[in-house]
């Protein structure tokens, strides 16, 4: 089946490992989850008015871009349609799109053009479910799940006209903003009163992709087997890397949220802590993924104050250790981590980074690292730290336990002021 496609060269994703996930549409309005018309089965009417007042007046992606820049991402992945259908793009193939809202401008073309301007590659998230088109059949999910006339017209709708509209959709987005680094279509629910490839088309819509933007890698959500170029963990982090049936590693990126929903929500309070951000995304690099980090713009198209403020904090942790993230993947089989450490490793400059996720007492006990070790420093301010084998001048040594791993680095009694201190070890 893939043998008419080429894979796409992957080599930039896993050097940048950070990237800006942006879920923007009507739904930032209502303000409680980008899911609000299924969550609540509400009809195209209800909704309707969010289109009617859809507004952002303080939209500045130039601010947008540059805060992502500073946190350190390298990519970003921008919804030109949810699951409602609403379109950020001028699409000629609906009314139901940014153009016809008071807002009337083409959010997707200010938005690349920024994030563009600052370095940053662009990705377009395309959902494949679709709760505005008239020809899409209700489904388990769809908000008129639970509506009986609506479900006694789901003969009358004819998916095949759906999918041509997205491989339409599709042609537009591919054809009118340049170069496309990344799709990210979503996504695919097989089986009982759900939808798949076949309902999508996606080997077609794949084609589109693989013949306007070839170098562009693409998700692994269209529901076929052979297609996709990463994998896309959503809401944890993975045990450790993850494998295909053979065995072999593949790319992989966890797309994560601030606070649970990927639209703006308002009265959403389980944000998570820069900490706690930071050592997500190193956790990944860890075991070789990437962190797709999700902000949701409020309806007025700023970042709130609970988004910006994290954003700063990755940005002032990445300013100064983003040499442990970036073309850094796992550490070579034999490294075994020590205890609430994660390490990462650049095969290019062959240094291991130790990431100290809870604060010690002293000394962090390496097993494997042996004699390996030619210079190790902190890496927020280039101090060097001190390593040596456990045992020659300590208590432990002279009681005569030999039972120590055989290399320790002797860090401070405080913590270095920094999220998540680092020691970066030059191996020999
Ligand atoms: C899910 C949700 C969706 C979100 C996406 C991001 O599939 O349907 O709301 O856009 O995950 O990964």
């Amino acid at each position: 089946m893939t043998s008419r496609f080429t894979k796409p060269d992957s080599g930039w994703f896993v050097n940048d490992r950070f990237g800006m996930f942006i879920h923007w549409g009507l739904y930032a309005m209502p303000a409680r989850h980008e899911w609000i018309r299924s969550r609540e089965e509400l009809s195209i009417a209800d909704y309707q008015k969010h289109f009617e007042h859809f507004n952002p007046d303080l939209f500045n992606p130039i601010e947008w871009a540059r805060m992502a820049k500073l946190a350190g991402m390298k990519y970003f992945v921008i919804t030109t349609k949810h699951h409602d259908g609403f379109c950020l793009w001028p699409t000629e193939h609906t009314d139901y799109c940014v153009t016809n809202t008071p807002y009337q401008r083409d959010l997707i073309r200010q938005t690349v053009d920024a994030f563009r301007a600052e370095g940053i590659k662009v990705g377009f998230y395309y959902s494949l479910i679709d709760w505005h088109h008239p020809e899409f059949t209700i489904d388990r999910i769809h908000p008129m799940r639970n509506n009986p006339d609506e479900r006694a017209r789901n003969p009358f709708r004819d998916m095949r006209k759906y999918a041509d509209y997205m491989r339409k959709q599709v042609f537009e987005l591919c054809t009118q903003y340049g170069k496309i680094d990344l799709f990210w279509f979503d996504f695919s629910y097989p089986g009982e009163d759900g939808k798949g490839h076949q309902d999508w088309e996606s080997e077609d819509l794949y084609a589109i992709v693989q013949e306007l933007q070839p170098h562009a890698l693409v998700d692994n959500r269209l529901d076929l087997p052979d297609v996709g170029d990463f994998v896309t963990p959503e809401q944890f982090q993975p045990a450790g890397g993850l494998r295909d049936a053979q065995g072999k590693p593949v790319v992989w990126e966890a797309c994560q949220t601030f606070s649970g929903s990927w639209g703006y929500y308002r009265d959403e309070h389980d944000w998570k802590s820069v900490d706690l951000l930071v050592r997500m995304l190193v956790d990944g690099v860890s075991k070789g993924g990437n962190l797709l980090l999700n902000v949701g713009p409020t309806a007025r198209g700023l970042f709130d104050q609970r988004a910006t403020d994290r954003l700063k904090g990755m940005g002032d942790w990445m300013a100064l250790h983003n040499r442990s993230i970036y073309g850094c993947g796992a550490a070579p089989d034999g490294f075994t981590q020590p205890t609430d450490c994660r390490y990462t490793y650049d095969a290019h400059t062959n240094r291991l980074y130790l990431h100290i996720f809870a604060w010690p007492f002293r000394d962090i006990y390496c097993p494997g690292l042996g004699d390996r070790v030619a210079y190790a420093q902190f890496l927020h301010d280039g101090s060097e730290v001190h390593f040596g084998a456990v045992g020659e001048a300590s208590w432990a040594g002279m009681a005569g336990y030999t039972d120590q791993t055989p290399l320790a680095f002797q860090v401070p009694i405080l913590k270095p002021d920094v999220v998540v201190p680092v020691i970066e070890i030059f191996l020999k």
